[in-house]
């Protein structure tokens, strides 16, 4: 593989649909996985097949769905578990087991009531009773965003040892910033004997709001698979959002990355997923929010009349929405208002502007915002006036 190309993990169906109240059953699991392997994910995290017969049936679904992506079936680091996904990952083409470990002292401690060394025993069993059943082994180190990185080191090099051919480095509390991160994930590149044979992978929470900035940072550092969710959903504050990530290595170049990601099918994946968990998309996200190419100031809608690029860095179209938006209200100047005339076919001369703007301003103080029915009602009362 490319040493610059990262591989996308996409958790939307694991941790994704930890989110309370959106639970999906298996028929949408298996639409929603087909999206994902047309958008070009590497790995599909199907679910946790020990935590319920539903979840169970849905990895086996998705295991023969797909062909081309990874499937992969999260499990504890215990010998039941692990044998449960193995078993519901039997039909998939390219099977993965994702197992692990708390490795934080809080999870040492409060978790497992066990030692540093107790831990590391664990992890290496666990990796060593997935390796009988699959080639392909994740491990995760719970919290590793808050586990002393002398320690990691030690746990990373002895799964490496056991077969581990991913190793996930969780920030599970989203409590990193990303300089932390980025270094952790260098210290593991400097200190762990035989990482360069496996691959890095990032998982983020977004606690701090630091998700994908931390992920980025890992990539920077020397990851190379990233774990995220489309619209950025999972437990708590959500986690890594994937269109944001593909979006960032697709406009900085200098990351020198690349990816598998078609992002035009980011805004109907973002649609699809929203509408079957029921989990509406906050309209400022990042990439595919309502909001994300409406403009509503006069001063930028001006602008990007003119020109989209003054305050438009994404061309809406690499996003699968078919043009950027000029909202109008009452913060919005002439040219947005004879913009928006125009396209619903009254183009208007600038002495006509003038009066139809004072016009559209006083219906625009008493409305959030201004629809092209109202244009048309103000249009039908304007030219009265004119003749009178
Ligand atoms: O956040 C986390 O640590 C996880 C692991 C189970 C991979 O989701
Ligand atoms: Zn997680």
């Amino acid at each position: 593989m490319d040493k610059g190309h990262v591989l996308i993990f996409d958790t939307t169906l694991r941790d994704g649909e930890q989110v309370p109240g959106c639970k999906l059953n298996t028929p949408q699991k298996i639409e929603i996985a087909q999206r994902l392997e047309e958008l070009g994910v590497d790995v599909i995290e199907a679910g946790f097949p020990i935590s319920s017969p539903g979840d169970f049936k849905s990895v086996v679904e998705i295991s023969k769905a797909v062909t081309e992506p990874i499937v992969c079936g999260l499990s504890r680091g215990v010998k039941k578990d692990i044998e449960v996904a193995a078993e519901a990952l039997r039909f998939a083409r390219r099977p993965r087991i994702h197992t692990g470990i708390g490795t934080s002292d809080h999870h040492i401690k409060y978790k497992f009531k066990s030692t540093r060394e107790g831990i590391l025993e664990w992890a290496v069993d666990a990796v060593g009773h997935a390796k009988r059943f699959v080639e392909d082994v994740e491990f995760y180190a719970e919290d590793a965003g808050r586990t002393d990185n002398e320690y990691l080191a030690q746990v990373c090099e002895a799964v490496i040892k056991a077969g581990a051919t991913v190793l996930n480095i969780p920030d599970t509390t989203g409590y990193c910033l990303p300089d932390e991160y980025g270094a952790k994930i260098k210290y593991l590149v400097d200190h762990v004997k035989g990482i360069e044979n496996v691959i890095i992978s990032a998982h983020c929470h977004n606690d701090l709001g630091l998700a994908t900035a931390n992920a980025i940072s890992a990539v920077m550092n020397g990851a190379r698979q990233i774990e995220c969710t489309i619209n950025g959903i999972g437990e708590r504050a959500g986690n890594t959002s994937l269109e944001e990530v593909a979006m960032i290595m697709k406009q900085h170049p200098r990351l020198q990355v690349t990816n598998r990601i078609n992002t035009k099918l980011l805004n109907p994946i973002s649609k699809l997923v929203s509408d079957r968990m029921g989990m509406q998309v906050q309209p400022n996200k990042a990439i595919v929010g309502s909001n994300a190419f409406a403009h509503s100031s006069g001063i930028h809608q001006d602008g990007v009349i003119k020109h989209r690029e003054t305050y438009e860095i994404i061309d809406p179209l690499d996003v699968g929405v078919d043009e950027s938006t000029i909202i109008l209200t009452a913060r919005s100047g002439r040219a947005a208002l004879a913009f928006r005339l125009h396209k619903i076919g009254f183009p208007v001369t600038k002495l006509e502007l003038d009066e139809i703007y004072e016009a559209f301003l006083t219906q625009a103080d008493v409305k959030k915002e201004i629809s092209d029915e109202d244009l048309r009602e103000i249009m039908a009362q304007v030219p009265q006036k004119q003749e009178a």
